[in-house]
């Protein structure tokens, strides 16, 4: 077959495409040049080239293990410098990766996260109790409280500590500077290459930040070491306690710090997108929005919500999944080639090619999803979910680097739906609210604000 040149916009001596990408909002940029270039396209900065995909058949294709891995990005490179080689940001070779995903992955599977139900509900409640007490006529800042849901979440959860977001007037420090940093980890690698006498200042800030939370996830595991008879089984215990099933090595302290951070990063921003925008599609979408109530009200009554309704919930998963669809937090992930290869035949591609998945494009191939930009979750419903073309959705990312907090996210997305929708009716704050998005590593809804009503409709 005859090669074909990838298209690539034109770029600017020695800087490359710096100019074609807005580095806070690079979401619209991708989507701008997937309009403008199709399927495919090349992007070059100094020091990175990448290739952008966008349709079903060349994520499809990516997604064999066999040809390509995932290697870190750039801004996946920065994180390294606060979380080595935790599980997100490992290259697969570093032997570090391979111990943390087998003693982990038990702890992350069924079993592991039924266990955490009773936590995620406790973190839970303090949101609906929130959410009462200042009554209807406060606005509710949609993605900010749920950022705070989902941090306290994993953070309890993942190692008992309390962030108390709920309760607390000031931020953590711990949460002022994880913010931060990922804001700066993204904005990194598009710097202009002056020399970093430049960025200075902010580097010393930086390593700050970094400092901040390595001293509190030290903190953390200090203190469960110095409770010997804690009773706690959570994920820092698995870590603690486990031996790699291959190696029969323990995890080392600077690992479980690595991956103790590495969950707070991962685990917050993504879940707190995810619900944000599955709020923004039940108000825009009523029809949608009363299947949820009603099977809220026929599943789980006026009672507790407890672990056994969640598997029941299928409305609300396949909400779940339509949203993760139109608006995946994570937008892009990374695999490089293996070895030089060409893309559907005739793409050629090298083994320093990062090959980004852009899931804002793929999820919406016509050849797969009819009428794609329709918010539509009976295509989600499980019998048509487990019809879907392989690696047509993938908001969890791929094989063995795919996500491992999956089935976390999962029960504490659906319990908490359950428990706002048996609760609460909601009204957008602005009727005529358009969509926009915050960018940071992940995207939510921006400015979207809402309020929240308590149902008197169960008396
Ligand atoms: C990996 C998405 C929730 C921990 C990933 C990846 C994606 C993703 C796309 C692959 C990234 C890449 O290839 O570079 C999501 C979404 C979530 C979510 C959409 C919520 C809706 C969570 C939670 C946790 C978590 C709650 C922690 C408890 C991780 C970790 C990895 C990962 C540790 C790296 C796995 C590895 O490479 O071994 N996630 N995630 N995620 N996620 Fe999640």
């Amino acid at each position: 077959a005859k090669n074909t040149p990838i298209p690539e916009p034109r770029g600017i001596p020695l800087l490359g495409n710096i100019a074609d990408i807005d580095s806070t909002n690079s979401l619209e940029s991708f989507t701008r040049l997937a309009d403008i270039h199709g399927e495919i396209y090349r992007l070059r900065f100094p020091g990175s080239k990448m290739v952008v995909i966008s349709t079903h058949a060349l994520v499809d294709e990516v997604c064999d293990e066999k040809r390509f891995k995932k290697i870190p990005s750039a801004v996946l490179i920065e994180l390294r410098a606060a979380v080595h080689d935790g599980l997100f940001t490992a290259y697969i070779e570093e032997p570090n990766w391979g111990i943390a995903h087998r003693v982990l992955m038990p702890a992350f599977g069924p079993m592991g996260i039924r266990a955490m139900f009773d936590e995620m509900h406790d973190v839970a409640s303090q949101l609906v109790l929130k959410w009462a007490r200042q009554g209807p006529n406060v606005k509710i800042h949609v993605a900010e409280d749920f950022t705070r849901l989902a941090l306290d979440t994993i953070a309890l959860c993942s190692m008992g500590f309390r962030f108390n977001s709920f309760y607390t007037e000031k931020t953590h420090p711990f949460i002022v500077a994880m913010a931060d940093f990922l804001t700066e980890s993204g904005r990194k690698p598009q710097r202009l290459p002056i020399g970093s006498f430049f960025y200075r200042s902010q580097d010393q800030k930086t390593e700050a930040d970094i400092q901040i939370l390595r001293n509190t996830a030290q903190a953390v595991l200090d203190e469960r070491k110095s409770q010997e008879n804690s009773q706690r089984n959570d994920l820092l215990t698995a870590m603690l306690k486990g031996r790699d099933s291959l190696t029969d090595q323990k995890m080392s302290d600077d690992s479980i710090i690595d991956n103790l951070i590495t969950f707070l990063v991962a685990g917050h921003e993504t879940t707190s997108g995810m619900l944000s925008y599955t709020m923004h599609n039940l108000l825009k979408h009523p029809e949608a929005y009363r299947k949820v109530q009603q099977e809220v009200d026929d599943v789980i009554g006026k009672g507790p919500v407890t672990v056994q309704h969640i598997s029941k919930l299928a409305y609300i998963a396949a909400v779940l999944r339509e949203t993760l669809r139109l608006t995946s937090p994570i937008v892009i992930y990374p695999m490089n080639p293996i070895e030089d290869t060409l893309l559907a035949g005739k793409y050629p591609v090298s083994k320093d090619d990062t090959i980004l998945s852009f899931l804002s494009k793929s999820h919406l191939d016509p050849n797969v999803y009819d009428d794609p930009l329709t918010f539509r979750p009976e295509r989600m419903l499980d019998e048509n979910f487990n019809k879907l073309p392989k690696n047509a959705w993938k908001p969890f990312g791929n094989g063995m680097r795919g996500c491992i907090g999956r089935a976390f996210a999962w029960q504490e997305a659906i319990l908490v739906l359950a428990l706002l929708f048996q609760n609460f009716n909601f009204v957008m704050d602005d009727a005529n609210y358009v969509l926009r998005h915050h960018q940071t590593l992940t995207i939510k809804p921006k400015d979207f604000c809402i309020r929240a009503i308590l149902r008197d409709d169960l008396n």
